[in-house]
């Protein structure tokens, strides 16, 4: 690892700022930003916007001035180590060489077992000059979905919560609109909007008619999907009305359930336009690991569940939580009401312990970011 300077940490800083105006579009694929500068001077920018588009690097290339055409002296500063192998466009690694780069500084390796290293590799064999780790547990954050997704299989999950101060979600009736005001709604939506897939259980499309799209205008600056999230139905028996209201919506809806389910009701969903797969069950419905793998193997980098208390229990239960967005509202609505998570502990040794890693006002609602105690 070669040192870096401050100006090295100013570069690297701005290119994850580009990176961060893809969160909420390269879906399946990493956000990433680039900066091509010479000393102090910026001569192009770029950023990975939507899959099948060009990655950060080459837009950057793409974007230099006429002028600029030797890059000997320049450095490129990459969010994550540009890549080495053919995918749906060409290795930015070869593209960089020859542009004749002098220097090339990334944040991280790249996690992608067909990269992880090779790309720096491959430039260094150039006689590029590389070095790597800058800002990396920023560059890190940017990704946590695909960063687990290439190590584990797994997605990660968010799971978000809208609760009253005595950690309830809804009365015993059901009536659960609004605990939280405006902003905080809001707010959930923006993070739909960012998920590769929004999941719940088919217990909130019988009672809510959930649609589950992201309603929200995206931070300024940010780049827009080109199709919605995937939409996903945990509904071991095929409960999902083939009228529900997520299937009139624009983009797929998948719905997971178990083996052998009733194929007159699959064959209404399928020409409702749901896509359904089965999936290993289990003794609350289905097996939350395959499921997630299963959504893993789809490209699914982040995977925001917004379910009842069952779903969510479960998750919790089987410690499939990566992290907690919880909205809290100052209200009180009394013992009667649902709980956020049917779970239940024999001893307090076994608590759930999350850490906080953000706190935020909301209006007059809290949200939180929290990862779990591990
Ligand atoms: N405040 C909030 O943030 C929020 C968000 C969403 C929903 N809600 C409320 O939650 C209520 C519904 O809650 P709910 O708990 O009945 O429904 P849920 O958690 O959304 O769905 C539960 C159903 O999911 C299916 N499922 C499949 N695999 C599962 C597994 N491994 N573990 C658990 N469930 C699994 C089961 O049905 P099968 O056995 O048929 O597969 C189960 O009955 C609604 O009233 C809704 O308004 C609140």
């Amino acid at each position: 690892m070669s040192a870096f300077s401050p100006l090295d940490r100013r570069m690297m800083a701005r290119a994850l700022q580009l990176a961060a105006k893809g969160l909420y579009s390269t879906r399946s694929n990493p956000r990433v930003g680039c900066v091509i500068a010479r000393g102090e001077r910026v001569l192009a920018e770029g950023y990975h916007q939507r899959p099948g588009e060009g990655h950060a690097e080459v837009r950057a290339l793409q974007a230099l001035p006429e002028s600029e055409s030797d890059l000997s002296t320049a450095t490129a500063y990459v969010t994550l180590e540009p890549c080495s192998h053919y995918g749906k466009t060409g290795p930015c690694s070869e593209a960089l060489i020859k542009a004749g780069i002098g220097r090339v500084v990334a944040a991280m390796v790249d996690p992608n077992p067909d990269v992880a290293g090779s790309g720096l590799a491959r430039l260094q064999q150039a006689g590029v000059e590389v070095g790597s780790g800058l800002l990396e547990s920023e560059a890190r954050s940017l990704n946590p979905g695909f960063i687990q997704r290439m190590e584990s299989g797994f997605p990660w999950v968010r799971l978000k919560m809208a609760a009253s101060l005595d950690g309830r979600t809804a009365l015993a009736s059901g009536e659960s609109q609004w605990i939280t005001e405006a902003p905080a709604r809001l707010d959930g939506h923006r993070w739909r909007a960012r998920a590769d897939a929004i999941v719940t259980g088919v217990e909130t499309v019988l009672a809510d008619n959930a649609r589950l799209t992201p309603r929200a205008d995206l931070p300024q600056g940010c780049s827009s999907a080109s199709e919605p999230p995937l939409r996903v139905v945990l509904d071991s028996q095929l409960r999902t009305p083939a009228d529900a209201a997520l299937l009139g919506e624009a983009g797929r809806v998948l719905i997971l359930h178990r083996d052998g389910a009733d194929s007159p009701r699959l064959r209404a969903l399928l020409d409702a336009g749901a896509e359904c797969a089965a999936i290993e069950s289990s003794e609350k419905g289905l097996d939350l690991p395959s499921v997630l793998r299963y959504l893993g193997a789809a490209g699914v980098n982040e995977c925001h569940f917004e379910c009842g208390a069952r779903l969510a229990g479960s998750l919790l239960e089987e410690g499939l939580v990566d992290e907690l967005l919880y909205y809290l509202a100052p209200v009180l609505i009394g013992s009667e009401a649902k709980p956020i998570a049917e779970f239940s502990l024999q001893a307090l040794s076994e608590k759930k312990a999350f850490k906080v890693v953000e706190e935020r006002r909301m209006g007059r609602d809290w949200r939180f970011l929290l990862q779990p105690q591990r």
